[in-house]
């Protein structure tokens, strides 16, 4: 088994990522940057432990999969990082997953959608989340583990 350096009762951080994400480092690299998804969730795992948390990691190419993460991360993870992909602009069933779930959701994508086309100014999950972190590529990951952290804080 892979070493994730997690420890044991440590509150549970879910990383999400959605279609297409699987695809990173060589997937337009001009707007996503060479790192790939495995680099991303080491940076996201490092931040995660530095905040008292264990990460856990899920890809999923389908809607149905990521729905059925949520939920079962329903009274299990103290908080979610989503980077849903394109999901993102039109999943009313991850927006409404997402509402379900109780702890703290951050939505994080690594380029600023709101300086692109039109269709990805919209998120369908923007309403059902604490806070958003958009356009900082690989240094998201970073932020967004640290304003889940920051947000469960605040609830102690
Ligand atoms: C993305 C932005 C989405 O619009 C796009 O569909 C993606 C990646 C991002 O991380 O910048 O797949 O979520």
């Amino acid at each position: 088994m892979r070493d994730t350096g997690a420890v044991a009762d440590r509150p549970i951080l879910l990383l999400l990522s959605g279609p297409n994400l699987n695809l990173l480092g060589t997937r337009e690299p001009s707007v996503y940057g060479t790192a790939t998804l495995e680099d991303h969730v080491s940076t996201a795992r490092t931040a995660a432990a530095a905040h008292g948390l264990n990460l856990e990691h899920f890809q999923s190419n389908t809607e149905g999969a990521l729905v059925e993460a949520v939920q079962a991360a329903r009274g299990r993870c103290a908080a979610i990082v989503v980077n849903a992909g394109a999901l993102t602009h039109y999943s009313w069933a991850l927006h409404d997953a997402l509402a379900a779930f109780e702890g703290v959701k951050v939505e994080l994508h690594l380029s600023n959608t709101q300086a692109r086309e039109p269709w990805r100014h919209q998120s369908v999950i923007a309403p059902v989340v604490h806070g958003s972190v958009q356009g900082f590529g690989g240094h998201g990951y970073v932020l967004a583990v640290e304003g889940a952290a920051h947000a469960l804080a605040a609830r102690q």
